[in-house]
């Protein structure tokens, strides 16, 4: 998807329950699944494709300094707004333009998939961690056709990373509705 189409979904984006998180029961189970696979904050977080801050917004309420960067600039512009203490750009995610060996972790949600080449951006992502940093993403293969498989990207992290663990999203508190789709969490550590 091209990122004229993303400025046009970002007016709509936070009306699904996952995307904009505003139902506290949906919240608190995503905030329990970062936090607990996380470095404890304070840590430096990058949040690539970040959209409209959402998760963003999550980690700076609980202590985590995060940088946001998101090649649509009405995406941007959202987070801002919505996370005024974090610092976002925008840019492309397949070649993030952020300060290298500094993060504790790179967190993704939902872009991997989009990008033209996933091995080669998650190639460059663990060049901005610190030697302990640690990349979580959060993929799926929805029933649209669109995504990546666990397997399919857990292959890609282990083109760069040897660990990479795998935590199925199956439970309907993460999405708001039943799923009958593969959605999951991966943790590559360092
Ligand atoms: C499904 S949304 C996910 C937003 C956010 N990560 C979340 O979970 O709420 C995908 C986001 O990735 C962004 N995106 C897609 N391809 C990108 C690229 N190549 N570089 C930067 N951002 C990209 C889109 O603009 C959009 O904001």
């Amino acid at each position: 998807m091209t990122q004229e189409i993303w400025d046009a979904e970002a007016e709509s984006f936070d009306d699904e329950p996952d995307h904009g998180l505003t139902e506290e029961h949906i919240r608190a189970v995503w905030r329990d699944l970062l936090l607990g696979v996380l470095p404890a904050a304070p840590a430096r977080i990058a949040d690539l494709g970040c959209g409209t801050g959402t998760l963003s917004r999550l980690l700076v309420d609980n202590g985590y300094t995060v940088d946001g960067l998101d090649f649509s600039p009405a995406m941007i512009e959202r987070a801002r707004a919505k996370v005024p203490e974090a610092q976002f750009v925008v840019g492309d995610a397949s070649d993030p333009v952020l300060e290298i060996c500094s993060y504790d972790a790179v967190l993704c949600r939902h872009v991997l998939w989009a990008l033209p080449d996933p091995a080669a951006a998650v190639a460059r992502w663990v060049r901005l961690l610190k030697a302990d940093g640690i990349v979580v993403l959060v993929e799926g293969r929805w029933h649209t056709g669109g995504g990546l498989t666990a397997h399919e990207t857990e292959q890609i992290i282990r083109t760069v990373r040897r660990s990479a663990e795998v935590q199925h999203l199956t439970d309907a508190v993460y999405w708001g509705k039943e799923i009958t789709d593969e959605r999951y969490l991966l943790v590559s550590g360092a």
